[in-house]
């Protein structure tokens, strides 16, 4: 009877939410571990597998620890393409007490009083590849569901929200790639309850009301709230005409509306409401 077997298997351990390293802890072992050879800490792909702690509890220099690496002629040690590799793991754990004590502190300091957090902002460029910052860079995907998990444990009330721009206008290479995300990690088991759209746009160029509505259902199909975050939507040229002023009204109207006619839109927030103030993104 070797077919329920295997069939059993393959379902509990789905390849897109691999988790080698948490299935290995659970059966009680003490890591699943993979070896990783210094040229590979080169590519980003590879890495983001690497690194993410859900797969590999474990990681062994493939050559950066052997005699080649560490006394290549006699009584002279080097220890570069060791260090590199040692790195990957030392970051890692350090990056997620990092994250940890940040939430732990900030989310904790608030306790109660929030009625949502933006737990994890902007972690992708707009071609829907993860943005490089300290955190992808340490713990790759992982980052994210560290921090959902560690906001759900510090603030049990509050809804955790993925917040980001340009994800208003479906389905972009950023929605694409959110909506991927969101899989990935809630199936690791971390809680996301809604999605944040930012609404930040320009006089005549914002989404329609079908494309939003579009998009909301989507990510509708995931969580339990999405919300219009952070609406501006700027005048591209002065001095501003009586038409572009109409114009700007009709396109605040449409986000409205997505809203008002999408079931699991609970709000809109604007950024703000005077144009003294303009969005500044942050830039690692
Ligand atoms: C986004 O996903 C949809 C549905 O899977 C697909 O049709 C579309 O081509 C994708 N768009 C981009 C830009 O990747």
């Amino acid at each position: 009877m070797q077919l329920p077997l295997l069939t059993i298997l393959l379902a509990t351990v789905s390849p897109a939410t691999g988790q080698l390293d948490k299935l290995a802890k659970a059966a009680g072992l003490k890591y699943f571990g993979t070896a990783v050879d210094n040229p590979s800490l080169n590519n980003q792909a590879y890495m983001r597998i690497a690194r993410n702690s859900d797969e590999f509890g474990s990681i062994t220099p493939a050559n950066g620890q052997k005699w080649s690496s560490t006394e290549s002629s006699q009584g002279r040690f080097s220890y570069g393409s060791g260090d590199a590799i040692a790195s990957v793991a030392k970051h890692r754990d350090q990056m997620q007490r990092i994250i940890a004590a940040h939430i732990q502190n900030v989310a904790g300091h608030y306790k109660g009083q929030c009625y949502a957090w933006d737990v994890v902002n902007e972690a992708f460029e707009d071609d829907g590849k993860f943005r490089q910052n300290p955190m992808y860079r340490a713990m790759g995907v992982d980052f994210i569901t560290h921090s959902f998990k560690t906001a759900a444990q510090t603030d049990p009330a509050a809804k955790l929200y993925y917040n980001d721009f340009n994800i208003e206008r479906c389905c972009n290479a950023k929605i694409n790639a959110t909506l991927s995300m969101l899989k990935t990690v809630i199936a690791a088991g971390a809680p996301i309850h809604g999605v944040g759209m930012q609404g930040h746009s320009r006089v005549g160029k914002s989404p329609s009301k079908r494309e939003m509505k579009e998009t909301m259902a989507k990510f509708s199909e995931l969580v339990d709230e999405v919300a219009f975050t952070e609406v501006d939507i700027r005048h591209t040229k002065l001095p501003v005409s009586a038409e572009d002023r109409e114009q700007q009204g009709r396109d605040y109207v449409e986000v409205v509306g997505a809203c008002l006619e999408t079931p699991k839109c609970v709000g809109v927030t604007v950024w703000d409401f005077t144009d003294q103030v303009r969005h500044v993104p942050v830039r690692w």
